[in-house]
């Protein structure tokens, strides 16, 4: 459904996509995933034709971005990064004007619109004025707005950026609904996002793709990070935690204030588990908390970025 092949993008001297190629199936939510900066709003205006590559090129639905934009837009439901909303119009006015404005037969706006704003749990808003209602209403407005004509794909900025938790569970609720029937690239800089959402990620970093794979085996990928609470004399455990084979380091924990705090950077998950039950025994230490750490977008990236270096 998409194919990006070698795409590159300067800004006058300045490389922001360098070299780029994937593909995304009819169906799929592709997640893409990378700091600020990344180079992936960039992508995002290539693919909706806002401008062209400086190099490369991009299909969407079988027709070149490029050559034949007119066609990509037809088929194509954008969610910028910041949303330009018409603060004075109504919600309902506001998407039946996009319906129209992107084609939609004259008979048949009332329909799209009233059908979108419930796929979109709009109807309570839809009579007030954009600019009265609440940052996760607009989200939803934004959201709208890209499926009103109902593209084949959908390409959305940071959809949650600047919601609150709860609106960040409601938007992504509704994105995930929307898999399957819409092809999604969607873009964020936040790990658990990807997981819920994606089925497969791309990682850039600097204009370049650093990783792709499924979420789950991005997060199994990288370094293992547990948690340890053991009482004792501290000295002595730190000495007998670097010698447990499966772990790799062994750290001080001082966010807590609690001297009895260590993180181990595990090698090998259940040898390690294994060894520190084995070794606290032995030394009649006592155990009082253990837990994984959950990977973050940062273990991830020091992963890729050292694995490429090596
Ligand atoms: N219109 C522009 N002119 C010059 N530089 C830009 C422009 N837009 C983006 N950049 C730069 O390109 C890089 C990638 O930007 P962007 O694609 O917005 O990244 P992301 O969306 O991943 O945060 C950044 O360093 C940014 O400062
Ligand atoms: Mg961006």
């Amino acid at each position: 459904m998409i194919e990006v092949e070698n795409l590159t993008k300067e800004y006058g001297e300045f490389r922001a996509v360098d070299n780029i190629s994937f593909t995304v199936e009819k169906g799929e939510i592709l997640g893409f995933l990378g700091p600020n900066g990344a180079g992936k709003t960039t992508v995002m205006r290539i693919l909706t034709c806002f401008f062209p590559p400086t190099k490369g090129k991009a299909i969407v639905a079988g027709y070149n971005c490029f050559e034949d934009s007119l066609n990509v837009r037809k088929r194509i439901g954008y969610l910028p990064q910041r949303v330009p909303l018409y603060e004075d119009m109504k919600v309902s006015d506001y998407l039946r004007f996009v319906a129209a404005i992107k084609g939609t037969p004259t008979k048949e706006v009332n329909r799209k619109a009233a059908k979108v704003m419930d796929d979109c749990g709009l109807s309570d808003v839809s009579s007030k004025l954009i600019s009265t209602i609440s940052g996760g209403y607009r989200q939803r407005v934004g959201i709208a707005q890209a499926l009103v004509n109902d593209p084949e794909v959908l390409i959305l900025d940071e959809p949650t950026v600047g919601l609150d938790p709860k609106q960040i569970k409601e938007i992504r609720s509704l994105i995930k609904e929307l898999s399957g029937k819409h092809t999604v690239i969607l873009s964020t800089h936040i790990l658990p996002e990807v997981s819920i959402l994606c089925g497969r990620v791309i990682i850039i970093n600097k204009g370049k793709v650093v990783a792709e794979d499924r979420p789950e085996n991005l997060a199994t990928e990288s370094a293992q990070r547990m948690l340890l609470r053991i009482n004792g004399d501290t000295e002595m455990i730190e000495q007998e935690l670097s010698r447990v084979d499966g772990i790799q380091g062994v750290e001080r924990e001082h966010a807590s204030g609690d001297a009895n705090g260590f993180i181990v950077v595990l090698e090998d998950e259940k040898q390690g588990r294994q060894g520190i039950q084995a070794m606290i025994e032995r030394n009649r230490f006592e155990l009082m908390e253990m837990r994984l750490l959950e990977v973050s977008l940062e273990d991830i990236f020091i992963k890729m970025v050292t694995k490429e270096e090596a």
